[in-house]
């Protein structure tokens, strides 16, 4: 079978790059050998790179029985374990998605928005007029304790206090692209006592993992299941032949959620305050239609204003924080692009080369919300949260919170970047993320009746 031409260097090369330069990579091989590309990397199967909307459309909804992407995702395993819904395909895979997406959509989301108001009220409470902060960590403890009240029904006492501290600990083991490569390359999987790096990562997962199993056995003592979080609802759903979730497929799922439910929130929520504070026009024009809110506006209404919502659109588009979507991965000959695949094949849907098409969005660098106010774009043009089968579940969830925690900030606060320098995009672990955090100061405080305040 021929492959779409890409670069030759050797894989290990690839690797550096991926590593170290994932965007120029990206856009140096889309610029030499187009919308579809083999990249070769160390520890990987050819990865045919695509990046051309119709190339997607015809991916993206093709029967989902062609392809898999658990054995793909295995690069998630040494976290997520076997049972999570990322590792598997199929039946099974649809089972798990069917029980967890109603309580990230409509009625049941919408339940949360107060809830993330409040705590971005609390953790933001103790900022102070001249004091600097890194945007990233702030909004990463919001939105790992929105997670964990979403997926445990608390977020509060000893031992969720330690939940979310080593979550954040286990986290920063991959927040550079040299700690990354931990988990490319599996040969650098290695425990080498509490002091090595992966050492140090595996207590702290085990740790994670003695109190999660303690919340489990506490709450299957207390027999009631009748909670409203996702917990009570996985420990109440039982399979086709009866049979209830054992523990390790409850701690899996759950680490899931919590995994790619905040990281992957924090960071969108760091560029958009980014963009937010370093194009004064953006910052004005959204104060201006946040000064129709008050505490009483319902969360809906404010997840509905249009400016806001284009501004969360065009961050996502800019720094998709997932550069691809998950492989897919052929289980039966398939044609795209004048190419005939074999089974086997990983096609690799490129989410930021299709973001950065200058056919679909003009002056692709240029951060302008109004290009959502001003047309429609497809799923395949615009696919932050990938597509088809195996779309993100919290999609709903993630922009509803995203508009609510930056409603709630820029209307109590006056904030400035505390250095305006071009901020770089960075690999963190699979993620990419504003290099820095961004690093902010507080300026003011609004009371009350938020008024204008030009950035
Ligand atoms: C800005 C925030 C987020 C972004 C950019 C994002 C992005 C993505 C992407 C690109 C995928 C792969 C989709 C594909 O392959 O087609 C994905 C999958 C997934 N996301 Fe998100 N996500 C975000 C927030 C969340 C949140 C808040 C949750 C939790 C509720 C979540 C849970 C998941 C899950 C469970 C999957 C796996 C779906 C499956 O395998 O069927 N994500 N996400």
């Amino acid at each position: 079978m021929k492959l779409p031409d890409g670069p030759r260097t050797p894989a290990f090369v690839q690797l550096i790059q991926v590593l170290f330069r994932p965007l120029e990579f990206l856009e140096e091989n889309a610029k030499r050998y187009g919308d579809c590309f083999t990249s070769r990397i160390t520890g990987f199967p050819p990865l045919i790179v695509v990046s051309h909307p119709q190339a997607l459309q015809q991916i993206m909804t093709a029967d989902s029985k062609l392809f898999e992407s658990g054995p793909a995702n295995k690069i998630f395993h040494f976290i997520v374990g076997d049972d999570s819904l990322l590792l598997l395909d199929g039946d099974r895979h649809q089972r798990k998605r069917r029980l967890l997406t109603p309580p990230f959509h409509g009625e049941r989301m919408r339940t949360y928005g107060k809830l993330i108001c409040d705590i971005t009220e609390k953790v933001t409470d103790n900022w102070t007029i001249g004091k600097s902060f890194i945007a990233r960590s702030a909004l990463q403890e919001i939105s790992l304790r929105v997670i964990l009240r979403a997926v445990f029904g608390v977020d509060e006492g000893e031992r969720f206090e330690e939940l979310r501290q080593l979550f954040s600990q286990m986290l920063d083991n991959f927040d550079s692209p040299v700690k990354s490569g931990f988990l490319f390359l599996k040969t650098l999987q290695k425990d080498l006592g509490p002091w090595s790096p992966w050492g140090s990562f595996v207590r702290q997962r085990e740790r994670i993992d003695e109190l999660i199993y303690a919340e489990i056995q506490e709450r299957r003592q207390q027999s009631d299941t009748s909670g409203e979080d996702i917990l009570s609802l996985m420990m109440s759903a039982c399979d086709e032949a009866g049979r209830s979730m054992t523990d390790r497929e409850l701690r899996d799922e759950l680490i899931t959620l919590l995994l790619a439910g905040h990281e992957t929130t924090a960071s969108a929520l760091a560029w958009a305050l980014y963009w937010i504070h370093k194009l004064p026009t953006v910052c004005d024009k959204l104060l201006k239609e946040l000064e129709n809110i008050s505490d009483d506006t319902d969360p809906s209404e404010i997840a509905r204003l249009p400016y806001l919502t284009a501004v969360c659109q065009e961050t996502l588009r800019i720094y998709p924080i997932a550069l691809f979507t998950f492989s897919r991965i052929l289980k039966a000959p398939f044609q795209l692009m004048g190419y005939d695949f074999e089974p086997g094949t990983y096609l690799s849907p490129c989410i930021y080369l299709t973001h950065q098409r200058e056919d679909i969005y003009p002056e692709p660098k240029q951060f302008k919300p109004e290009r959502f106010l001003e047309r429609q774009f497809s799923p395949y043009e615009y696919m932050p949260f990938g597509g088809g089968n195996r779309r993100c579940l919290g999609m709903a969830f993630a922009q509803f919170e995203m508009k609510l925690v930056l409603a709630t900030i820029l209307t109590r606060w006056q904030l400035d970047l505390a250095d305006h320098r071009p901020v770089r995009a960075v690999r963190r672990g699979l993620a990419t993320t504003p290099g820095g955090g961004v690093s902010m100061v507080v300026t003011g405080k609004k009371v009350k009746a938020p008024n204008l305040v030009s950035c």
